[in-house]
């Protein structure tokens, strides 16, 4: 296991370094909340694009799995939103495996739109040209079906990681941007997406890399 702090450059080239003849690569970054996942993994996508010179490579989001409010609503899950039974990780791996599966027509993936706080169908299309996938998420090391099944999916997998104190920062600012008091945001940070964390920072033993930001390298 090795730590590193974020260099997008590098970090393009190793996940190019894995895109074989033929088939799909797929990286995993798992990582706790407001880790820096998402912007990770939309950075070396892009970079990985610029290096190739052709849309080769896609940032795919686990978000997107998130159960419906109203689903959530009905199973009494809504309340702990971002918990591993309020995702269709079922779904997320039958994606994973499609990707690796159908090549000859584009795939569409849903997306997560935080200004409504929904999924939506088909938001991200894979075209078959597009052959590195930077799937991230809370939950793509935890053990236990279906989230086992993800890892031997993986050509590689990575772990986001930030201080504790900066993540409940990233948070708290990202939930107030989205509508929630101060106070309310806090305790959301730290109750809900805290619970989280506990149960993700141990995957962090079966990444091949550990990325830092917002702390000391
Ligand atoms: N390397 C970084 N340096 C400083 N700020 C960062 C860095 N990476 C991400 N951030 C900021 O932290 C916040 C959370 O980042 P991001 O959305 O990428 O995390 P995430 O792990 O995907 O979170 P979530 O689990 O909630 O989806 C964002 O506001 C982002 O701008
Ligand atoms: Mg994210």
């Amino acid at each position: 296991m090795i730590a590193t702090s974020p260099d997008i450059d590098t970090l393009a080239r190793r996940a190019l370094g894995l895109v074989g003849a033929g088939g799909r690569t797929i990286v995993g970054i798992a990582g706790s909340p407001g880790s820096g996942k998402t912007t990770l993994a939309r950075a070396v996508a892009r970079r990985a694009c610029e290096l190739a010179g052709a849309p080769l490579a896609v940032h795919l989001p686990m978000d997107g799995f998130h159960l419906a409010n109203a689903t959530l609503d009905a199973l009494g899950r809504r309340d702990r939103k971002g918990a591993i039974d309020t995702f269709d990780g079922w779904g997320f791996v039958a994606l994973l495996n499609r990707l690796q599966s159908e090549l000859d027509h584009t795939v569409y993936a849903p997306g997560f739109e935080r200004t409504v706080d929904e999924p939506v169908a088909g938001a991200i299309a894979i075209e078959p040209s597009a052959r590195l996938i930077l799937a991230e998420g809370n939950y793509l090391l935890a053990p236990g079906a279906p989230w086992s099944a993800v890892r031997p999916l993986l050509a590689e997998a990575w772990f986001a990681d930030a201080p504790e104190e900066e993540r409940v920062r990233r948070l708290v600012d990202r939930h107030t941007r989205h509508g929630r008091s101060p106070g309310a945001a806090l305790a959301w940070a730290r109750d809900v997406d805290g619970a989280n964390a506990r149960l993700i920072e141990p995957t962090r033993d079966s990444a091949a890399l550990i990325i830092r930001s917002g702390g000391p390298a």
